[in-house]
């Protein structure tokens, strides 16, 4: 079973959706870490009455992005972890994790990159007043939301859409997708 953590910053409405999957075996692995950068993020308790592993961290405590990166890195490898989940986390990933961690880390993210990047996605294409949005998940890179595509679906904004509505529709579709294209990538790695 190929050992996964899952770093998050807020609600974790995504979250959920791995771990259930996993659990469910609809997915081949174990989520067996939660970095979070928030110490009152609402997914820490989700992780705890789930048993799993947490690594909260407050980013002012360090002395910088390397500094607190060694630190995720270390509490990766004593749990022997494969691949990282981006579920909400909102901060760029370094050096430090993208090198050990090359083509193993995914995001996902509320637009259809390349457009609407960085944060308040959903306000954004909201804003724009445009007709098709949809979720994004691609591998990281050093950019914001810039890495190779992996899997996009597309949602429409309708007439009678408020930010909420939308949100609600782009987060029931994150919740089927991200698991989905875990599934498959973590099947095509067991099958290489
Ligand atoms: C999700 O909609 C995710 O796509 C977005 O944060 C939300 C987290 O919700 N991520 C980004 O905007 C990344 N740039 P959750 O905590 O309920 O999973």
């Amino acid at each position: 079973m190929i050992k996964a953590a899952v770093f998050a910053s807020g609600t974790g409405s995504n979250f959920d959706a791995i771990v259930k999957a996993s659990e469910a075996g609809g997915i081949p692995c174990d989520i067996q870490l939660l970095v979070c950068d928030r110490k009152d993020a609402v997914v820490i308790t989700k992780a705890e009455q789930k048993n799993i592993d947490t690594f909260v961290f407050s980013p002012k405590e360090f002395d910088g992005k390397d500094a607190y990166e060694r630190q995720i890195l270390l509490e990766c490898r004593e749990r022997g972890i494969e691949w990282v989940f981006l579920a909400g986390y909102m901060r760029l990933i370094g050096p430090v994790l993208l090198e050990p961690f090359k083509n193993r880390i995914i995001n996902i993210h509320p637009s259809l990159l390349p457009a609407f990047p960085g944060k308040d996605a959903i306000g954004q294409a909201f804003e724009k007043q445009v007709k098709v949005t949809g979720v994004t998940i691609h591998y990281i890179d050093d950019g914001m939301d810039t890495g190779p595509i992996i899997e996009q679906e597309a949602i429409r904004i309708t007439a009678k859409d408020t930010k909420e509505t939308l949100q609600q529709k782009i987060q029931a579709v994150e919740h089927s997708l991200y698991p989905k294209v875990i599934q498959s990538l973590l099947v095509e790695e067991e099958v290489h």
